[in-house]
C-alpha cells in the first residue's frame, strides 16, 4: 500500500499524568501492554492513523528527567502535552513546565501544533478541560495551533478526537 507520512511527536507532561497510558491506547490492541510503569528517561513508540505514521518520544515526566525534554524539541513536528486534571496541587507545576517549553528557542518561533489532553476526566474531582485550559492560560498561545481534549486514557475516551485534530494540523 501507500507509505504513510512519518511524523515525530513529543509526548510531554508531569509524571503520573498518563502519557504512557495514552500512547499505549493509541496502538493496535494486539500491541498494547497491560502493565504500565513510570517511564525512565524516555521510550520510543509508534502508532498509525489513517494517513500518518507517528513516532512518539514518550518522555518521563519525573523531575529528574525533565531536563531531557529539550534535547528532542528540534525533532518534534508535533507535541502532545498531558495534564492530570485531578492533580490540582500540581497544576501550577504543569504550567511552569509548559511555559518553559513555549519559551524554549527550539519551540518558540515554530508553528508546532500542540495537543493537550486534560486526562483522568473519569476521576470525580477532575477539573473540566475548560478549567484546565484557564489555569494553564492556553488562550495566550497565539502563534501555534493548539487544541485541548478531555480524556480518560483507561477507557480510551477522548483520544481519537485529539489525534484526529493533530493529524489535520501536522504539516
Ligand atoms: P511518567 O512516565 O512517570 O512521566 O508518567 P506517565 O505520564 O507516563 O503516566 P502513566 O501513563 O504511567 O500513568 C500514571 C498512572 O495514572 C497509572 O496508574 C495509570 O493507570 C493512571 N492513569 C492514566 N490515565 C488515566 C485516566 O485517564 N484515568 C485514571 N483514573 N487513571 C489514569
Ligand atoms: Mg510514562
Amino acid at each position: 500500500g501507500l507509505k504513510k507520512k512519518e511524523v515525530n511527536v513529543l509526548c510531554l507532561g508531569l509524571d503520573n499524568s498518563g502519557k504512557t497510558t495514552i500512547i499505549n491506547k493509541l496502538k493496535p490492541s494486539n500491541a498494547q501492554t497491560q502493565d504500565i510503569v513510570p517511564t525512565i528517561g524516555f521510550n520510543i513508540e509508534k502508532f498509525k492513523t489513517s494517513s500518518l505514521s507517528f513516532t512518539v518520544f514518550d518522555m518521563s515526566g519525573q523531575g529528574r528527567y525533565r531536563n531531557l525534554w529539550e534535547h528532542y524539541y528540534k525533532e518534534g513536528q508535533a507535541i502532545i502535552f498531558v495534564i492530570d486534571s485531578a492533580d490540582k496541587l500540581r497544576m501550577v507545576v504543569a504550567k511552569e513546565e509548559l511555559d518553559t517549553l513555549l519559551n524554549h528557542p527550539d519551540v518558540k518561533h515554530r508553528r508546532v501544533p500542540i495537543l493537550f489532553f486534560a486526562n483522568k476526566m473519569d476521576v470525580r474531582e477532575a477539573l473540566s478541560s475548560v478549567k484546565v485550559s484557564q489555569l494553564l492560560c492556553l488562550e495566550n498561545i497565539k502563534d501555534k495551533p493548539w487544541h485541548i481534549c478531555a480524556s480518560d486514557a483507561l477507557r480510551g475516551e477522548g483520544l481519537p478526537e485529539g489525534v484526529d485534530w493533530l493529524q489535520g494540523r501536522v504539516v
